[in-house]
């Protein structure tokens, strides 16, 4: 099983639509099975994917109940809670070792890939979702100053690695992109230039059929619009590139 942490400190820059999508290819276009945990209190993937939820973080965290975890479904859910809030009381080890037992548990149930979706902060959270992941990818938005928030993603990122020296990052995703924005054209070539390894070959472009999609609860891919099936067809390569870079196609 792989673990992948979607992450990035800047809040709406489409973790969690990145996080809802890539579970829901997996799952119907590559056969996989998937878990995601929501690690975020707002509880936007857990929203969405209400229909298969398995688990609360609360039960995870505070309730002891890692051993009773079923993930039989193809797609398996743990819904962040209204206890969730504690979790920056708790020690960041403590955190880590409980996703450590989940990851076990997932493992045990044939789970191949375990997607974190986290909050936009820098807190005991989003720590520890990179201290047990084996890979971090970064969704980024193309706006001014995104450069600085690469940075600091970086620093955060860079960091980490000296605790868990297994993190590999996928690198940089652009996302909500607008072709006929020249500020994203702009931006978007200021990060190429500043991190060349890094930005993913692929970018996630602003789509109201994506946003659609993700509020209505549905998957995009069953949406036969024209505008809908470019976004999916657009959505199918990412999630192609990710699994390939973690080895699961
Ligand atoms: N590719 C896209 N096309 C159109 N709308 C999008 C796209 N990606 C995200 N959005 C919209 O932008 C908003 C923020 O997206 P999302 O919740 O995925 O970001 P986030 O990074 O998880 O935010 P937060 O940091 O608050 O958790 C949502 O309303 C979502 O529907
Ligand atoms: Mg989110």
């Amino acid at each position: 099983m792989k673990t992948l942490t979607i992450t990035n400190q800047k809040g709406g820059v489409g973790k969690t639509t990145l996080v809802i999508n890539l579970a829901q290819f997996a799952t119907i276009e590559h056969k996989h099975k998937v878990a995601v945990i929501d690690l975020d209190t707002q509880g936007n993937a857990s929203w969405t994917l209400a229909a298969d939820v398995v688990a609360n973080t609360g039960n995870i965290f505070f309730d002891n109940k890692i051993d009773s975890l079923n993930a039989s479904r193809d797609l398996n859910v743990i819904s962040s809670d209204y206890r969730l809030a504690n979790i920056e009381k708790i020690d960041v080890e403590q955190i880590a070792d409980n996703l450590k037992a989940i990851q076990k548990k997932l493992q045990e149930q044939n789970v191949d890939l375990f997607i974190i979706d986290t909050p936009p902060s820098m807190g005991n959270a989003l720590v520890s979702s990179l201290l047990v992941a084996d890979y971090v990818l970064c969704p980024i938005e193309l706006e001014a100053f995104s450069l600085q928030g690469v940075h600091k993603m970086r620093n955060a990122i860079n960091n980490i690695k000296t605790l868990n020296s297994d993190l590999t990052e996928l690198g940089l995703l652009p996302s909500r992109v607008e072709n006929r924005n020249a500020t994203h054209r702009r931006q978007l070539h200021e990060i190429q230039q500043s991190f060349p390894q890094l930005i993913c070959p692929y970018s996630i472009f602003n789509r109201s059929s994506i946003a659609d999609a993700v509020s209505e609860r549905t998957w995009i891919g069953n949406n036969k619009k024209t505008s809908a099936r470019k976004a999916a067809h657009e959505l199918s390569d990412v999630t192609n590139w990710i699994l390939q870079r973690i080895e699961l196609a």
